[in-house]
């Protein structure tokens, strides 16, 4: 029986050959959220942490995709690794990470990206580029001699697969797709054509 444990074992030895393939940024994916009336969207994210749990990215919840995952908690990401012809793809429903994961994770940042973090309204309208600069100087002046605390709106989610598919580029289109579904708690292999 197939187990979660072992396609992302596989995801990682994917990951592993794109990146010694020449991937660049191979931990980029493109992450699709359904927002009202059933309409996609999707923006590039970069893939933090692989457990057995699945896959956890970092965002802000206020954001529009963070809206939109708290109304539909369920995303799509996409790995396209070039040099590797490797694509994943990877469907679940999201979790938000624990409070203690995403502190460990927002302390593991440097410094100007946990300003950043507090300066950016993500997915809000800036009136000018220098109101978003003038921000960054605030935080940073409020923060000089301390530790800059997470934003409690700045967290992960971890997408939780039911479905994955590792695709192989071949010549003449005839490319390998090996598809896995959670089917009644149990991960079914197909191979689907290209
Ligand atoms: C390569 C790349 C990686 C990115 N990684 C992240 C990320 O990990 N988290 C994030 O919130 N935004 C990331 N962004 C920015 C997002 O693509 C997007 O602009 C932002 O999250 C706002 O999206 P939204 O308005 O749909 O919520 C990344 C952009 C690029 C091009």
């Amino acid at each position: 029986m197939i187990e979660l444990r072992q396609l992302i074992e596989r995801f990682n030895r994917e990951m592993d050959r794109a990146e010694k393939a020449g991937a660049y940024e191979p931990t980029a994916a493109a992450m699709s959220t359904v927002g009202p009336g059933g309409r996609p969207g999707v923006r590039m994210v970069l893939l933090k942490e692989t457990d057995e749990r699945g896959f956890v990215v970092y965002t802000n919840l206020e954001s529009r995709k963070g809206r939109e995952l708290a109304v539909n908690p369920w995303a799509a990401l996409c790995f396209w690794w070039g040099p590797a012809a490797t694509q994943v793809r990877v469907e679940g429903k999201v979790e938000v990470v624990t409070a203690a994961e995403a502190d460990a994770y927002f302390a593991s940042r440097p410094r100007a990206k946990q300003i950043g973090a507090w300066a950016s309204n993500q997915s809000e309208p800036l009136a000018t580029r220098q109101v978003l600069l003038d921000r960054v100087a605030a935080v940073d002046a409020e923060y000089r001699d301390r530790t800059v605390p997470r934003p409690p709106y700045w967290t992960g989610f971890r997408v939780v697969p039911d479905r994955m598919e590792f695709w192989y580029g071949h010549e003449d289109r005839l490319h390998e797709r090996l598809d896995y579904r959670l089917e009644r708690g149990i991960w079914v292999e197909k191979i689907l054509s290209p």
